[in-house]
């Protein structure tokens, strides 16, 4: 098998994210929070650890700040609908995912207004526009950080300047980029990061969080007990467990600290080089091959995802294709992103969409580009 489908999840994971996963499972006997046992007392001790490491990974000051959800789409829901109110107005970009917009749908009809800021054909954002979006009303400004569909990376300091002089809140989609591109909510202005732990970060999937620089702006969605202050009717505000009630998912979030501390033992200069070389490699080559449309910038400037169509063949043909004959994992279709996918203009149509990892080598990707070479000379011969 040939996976490219790390925009999706991340695979395979680190020999130490599987062992991790394993032992957790097995001896992380108890629940965080709840019971004097060693079992508990150490599952306490992992979850704080890969706090601990998610925080210094993006230069967050306070890892209480930083809670668990179970994927990036929790976090993102956290932050919207635990933030806005009536009368608040958003500011997205034209290359957000689901994740974003239907939450801001949904929030549309309680009051809360957005305005959706075109991004050009490769996804690329001036943040010029996003300023001028800016009214005495709008509270957030919500950004990806590079987009699933054309991995296009965006301008996040740029942006987080505008939300700085605006005095706005600030939130970052790092579904795409963390574990890829560094990340420092300091330097970006950000004051609201969302997480998942199962893509570039390397851990299981049902892991994620967010970093809520000012929890006192932001409501739970989830009330319940925590394990502390439980003689009290109301949520405590003590952070994390304001946001974390019920019980934590101790053995998965110990293998996220696993990936995470792989990632700072690899260092992410030599994971984006890598992924770098790769991207670079499917471009020029995808390129050669005028009946592939190409979609998104140059390597440089996206992460490690190229959304493709074939002339001649359906995207999910084509994927299908791949699967069957070359044992290639790809991900076809509109990716959760249809506003994306309208920017490029491919809402009617969908991509091929190929995103080699970490654990990717040269020699696939010139056997995926020789398999799209024949699949195109099928589809000539038909
Ligand atoms: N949002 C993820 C993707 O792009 C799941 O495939």
């Amino acid at each position: 098998m040939i996976y490219l489908n790390n925009a999706a999840t991340s695979w395979p994971k680190p020999e130490g994210v599987y062992q991790k996963a394993d032992t957790s499972l097995r001896q992380l006997v108890g629940s965080v929070n709840r019971g004097i046992n060693r079992g508990s007392l150490d599952a306490a001790m992992a979850v704080l650890e890969t706090r601990e490491l998610l925080a210094s990974f993006f230069n967050i000051r306070e890892p209480e700040n930083v809670v668990f959800t179970c994927n990036a789409t929790a976090a993102l829901n956290l932050a919207l609908q635990g933030l806005l109110e009536a009368g608040d107005h958003v500011i997205i970009s034209s290359m957000e995912h689901n994740a974003v917009v239907r939450p801001l749908y949904a929030l549309k009809k309680m009051g809360v207004d957005f305005t959706i800021i075109p991004c050009a054909a490769d996804g690329t954002l001036d943040p010029r526009a996003v300023e001028k979006a800016v009214e005495p009303r709008t509270r957030l400004i919500c950004l990806t950080h590079a987009s699933n569909v054309t991995g296009t990376i965006m301008p996040i300091f740029e942006v987080g300047e505008i939300a700085r002089r605006h005095h706005l809140q600030y939130l970052v989609d790092t579904a795409q980029t963390a574990g890829e591109i560094p990340i420092d909510v300091e330097a970006a202005g950000i004051t609201l990061l969302a997480f998942t732990g199962h893509k570039g970060l390397l851990g299981p999937p049902g892991t994620g969080g967010l970093y809520i620089r000012y929890p006192d702006t932001v409501n739970p969605l989830i009330y319940g007990g925590t394990g502390s202050n439980s003689e009290l009717p109301g949520q405590p505000e003590i952070m994390p467990d304001k946001y974390e009630s019920g019980t934590i998912n101790a053995p998965a979030i110990a293998a996220l600290g696993a990936g995470v501390k792989f990632i700072q033992e690899t260092g992410l200069e030599e994971i984006r080089r890598h992924t770098l070389m790769l991207t670079g490699m499917l471009l020029e080559g995808l390129r050669q091959m005028p009946e592939v449309t190409v979609y998104g910038p140059a390597a440089e400037r996206r992460v490690a995802v190229v959304s493709i169509n074939i002339r001649g063949i359906g995207a999910g043909e084509a994927g299908a294709w791949l699967a069957e004959h070359y044992e290639i994992v790809t991900r076809s279709g509109l990716h959760c992103a249809p506003l994306a996918h309208r920017t490029i203009g491919t809402l009617a149509t969908g991509t091929l969409r190929l995103s080699p990892g970490y654990f990717n080598t040269p020699a696939e990707i010139e056997a995926t580009l020789a398999a799209i070479r024949e699949l195109i000379e099928v589809v000539r011969d038909a």
